[in-house]
């Protein structure tokens, strides 16, 4: 029942390497996935490895972060969408995408996300990233918005992280900021990746 949307994204990808489409998911899903988001109370701050080691570091991010898991539930249906893209992109475009992984991220007011990539170039671990919003009302005014780069640092699209949009492009291949957020902001950002699951 994905199949449009699995196929809007895999063109995408393949021509361009990204794709920003509003609306993506069921909303019954939707309104799910908010209601958990704002519910859970389990987050921690965000860690960003750094060579081997992983260290929490303020500086870069201050995000709060939750792993996603089945729970038979809300969790276990949107890996379901997402698993459903990652077995249509294995048939499309070849890339061996093994597993999922992903998390809510809350960002409360005043925070933010410097300018990175998901992956080192050519790196063979996430090599698919995907982040989905889940804010009933944003407009520019309330920061936070996503900042898409080129490789060759040319902002390519500024996403305003509303409700049902969903964003997907190559891990090592778009650097990506989060604006400073002025009020409580809820995304899923999760990974495609092509190793085996620890
Ligand atoms: C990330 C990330 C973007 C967002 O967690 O790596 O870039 O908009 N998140 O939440
Ligand atoms: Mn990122």
């Amino acid at each position: 029942m994905n199949e449009k949307l699995y196929n809007e994204v895999i063109d995408a990808v393949a021509k361009q390497g990204y794709v920003v489409i509003e609306n993506a998911l069921d909303i019954a899903l939707l309104e799910e996935l908010v209601s958990y988001a704002k519910s859970a109370t389990r987050y921690k701050s965000a860690g960003i490895s750094s060579s081997a080691a992983l260290r929490v570091d303020k500086t870069r991010r201050s995000d709060k972060t939750l792993w996603l898991e089945e729970d038979g539930g809300v969790q276990s249906n949107y890996l379901s969408f997402a698993n459903g893209l990652r077995e249509a992109v294995n048939r499309t475009l070849y890339m061996g995408l093994s597993y999922y992984e992903a998390h809510f991220a809350l960002y409360e007011a005043g925070d933010f996300y410097e300018k990175h990539l998901d992956a080192f170039r050519g790196s063979k671990n996430r090599v698919l990233t995907t982040v989905l919003y889940l804010n009933e009302a944003w407009s520019e005014a309330d920061g936070g918005s996503l900042c898409i780069y080129d490789a060759e640092d040319n902002l390519v699209q500024k996403v305003l992280p509303k409700m049902g949009t969903l964003v997907v492009f190559l891990s090592d291949k778009f650097p990506h900021e989060v604006l400073l957020a002025k009020k409580e902001r809820y995304s899923i950002a999760g990974w495609f990746r092509v190793d085996r699951r620890e």
